[in-house]
């Protein structure tokens, strides 16, 4: 077996831990998720969520990865455990299962910054047809391939050389872009339509029984919980950092880039159309064909905002698909001989073809449209709905209830705050973070029923 790799510094893992939360669920995700249940009182739901569900959650994984310096699947065995094997099988599986279609949505973004450049959606041909014709088939699969291909390319270079070295470059170029097109955006008419509409709290509008279970889900994902990508990531850490300050600099950056993220969308959609209707906004395809839409409304101008957009989006899908590989990768590693560049190219290829019917649209299950999108819809369903919060649960009544003396020693390690964080933290684990989860279950649940039967009917409109 060869010798673990660290990360060179403690900045190098804050910032391939910010580069792994912050993706499309940030920018694509977000902004669309808060635009449609109540803006600001949205943002003041979640930001209320991460603090106490999901921060928690996420010194949780630090805490398992830390100590057992092992891939999530080894990591219960190492620390003393081995029947709770079955939950970090369960966040390795899921992380494998989600990259393939994190892909190919990645490849989508690849395929929308060539179109951006070259103008491809920008001459009054439908964009809601561009999109189609880009989604699935051939050139899905075309881009779904490159997009992993990068990845490997960057796992393949190892923890510090590759994924320490590029998340060093990619992080602070998001958010210097971001600002920069944020600022930019707020020069066009009209911007202060989509401020109001992102921002202004509208309480009458928030459901709270689903806003809730939705914002707990949404924080578990954009904060790359219940994939081990964390575990993986801590496990990598060779000295006694403080693990709560690392993972609140950690949570405050993902959601100002969340944030940031909707101060360009918005202004740029109202701008377009100061009625937009965003209703049905945020599904697979709908934020590509509406956003696409009012960039190409804007003119020359708008293939520049586009370009550097999808750029943004691109360099943030990366630098979370390296976290997701990196935890099968990690898992080989650890039990062969292998070298890690052979690894990362046969679990990324392995994840390729996995992804496979949702590039190509087939009918999978027997549980889609003719349209073909909901292919991807079904597999982010299942993962996210059912499997992600039961793997977060798992690891949760882990550390509270089974592992909890140990774990109270392992978050104090290196962490100046008082034994009553710590004891606090503990009391969380135990209680909050797996109410919080359930929650999101039974709305997940019923998510899944009713899109399952809307599938199977034989009408189904995507969008
Ligand atoms: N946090 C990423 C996003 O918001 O897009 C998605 C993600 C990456 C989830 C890595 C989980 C993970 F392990």
């Amino acid at each position: 077996m060869t010798q673990r790799e660290t990360w060179t510094t403690r900045l190098g893992f804050i910032l391939a831990a910010v580069g792994s939360a912050v993706g499309l669920g940030n920018i694509w995700g977000f902004p669309f998720q808060a635009g449609r249940n109540g803006g600001a009182a949205f943002l003041l739901v979640y930001l209320v969520v991460v603090l106490l569900v999901g921060l928690p959650a996420m010194l949780i994984e630090f805490v398992v990865g830390r100590r057992s310096k092992k891939n999530p699947v080894d990591a219960f065995r190492e620390l003393g455990y081995g029947s709770w094997t079955f939950a970090g099988a369960l966040t390795a599986f899921i992380a494998f299962w989600i990259l393939s279609f994190y892909s190919v949505v990645g490849g989508w973004v690849i395929r929308y910054l060539v179109g951006s450049l070259t103008g491809a959606y920008f001459g009054g041909t439908e964009v809601g047809n561009y999109f189609l014709s880009i989604a699935m088939g051939p050139d899905a699969v075309a881009f779904h391939a490159l997009f992993m291909l990068l990845s490997v390319g960057i796992v393949a270079l190892g923890v510090s050389d590759g994924i320490e070295r590029a998340t060093k470059l990619m992080v602070p170029s998001v958010v210097v872009l971001l600002v920069g097109i944020a600022v930019w955006a707020a020069t066009l008419s009209n911007a202060g339509a989509g401020y109001d509409f992102y921002l202004s709290p509208d309480l009458g509008e928030v459901q709270w029984g689903t806003v809730i279970p939705y914002a707990v889900g949404q924080a578990f994902f954009t904060l790359s919980l219940g994939m081990g990508a964390m575990i993986t990531y801590a496990s990598y850490l060779g000295e006694d950092d403080s693990l709560p300050a690392d993972g609140g600099i950690i949570a405050v950056l993902n959601t100002l880039v969340g944030v940031l993220a909707g101060l360009v969308v918005f202004p740029v959609l109202f701008h377009y159309d100061p009625n937009i209707d965003l209703s049905g906004a945020g599904g697979s395809g709908t934020a590509f064909t509406t956003l696409s839409s009012a960039f190409a409304g804007l003119g020359s101008g708008g293939r520049v905002l586009a370009s550097v957009f999808f750029f943004v989006l691109l360099i943030a899908a990366l630098s979370s698909s390296i976290s997701l590989l990196e935890v099968v990768t990690s898992y080989v590693l650890d039990n062969t001989d292998y070298e890690r560049s052979s690894v990362s190219v046969g679990a990324g290829s392995a994840v390729f073809l996995f992804g496979l019917p949702a590039a190509l649209g087939l009918n999978w299950l027997g549980l889609q449209d003719a349209s073909g999108i909901d292919t991807l819809t079904w597999y982010n369903d299942i993962a996210y709905n059912l499997l992600l919060p039961l793997s977060v649960l798992a690891v949760a009544v882990f550390v509270g209830w089974v592992y909890g003396r140990d774990a109270l020693d392992e978050i104090r390690r290196g962490s100046e705050t008082g034994n009553w964080f710590s004891v606090t933290w503990l009391w969380f684990v135990r209680l909050v973070v797996p109410a919080g989860i359930l929650f999101t279950l039974v709305l997940g649940v019923q998510t899944l029923l009713v899109n399952a039967q809307v599938l199977a009917g034989p009408v189904f409109e995507f969008g």
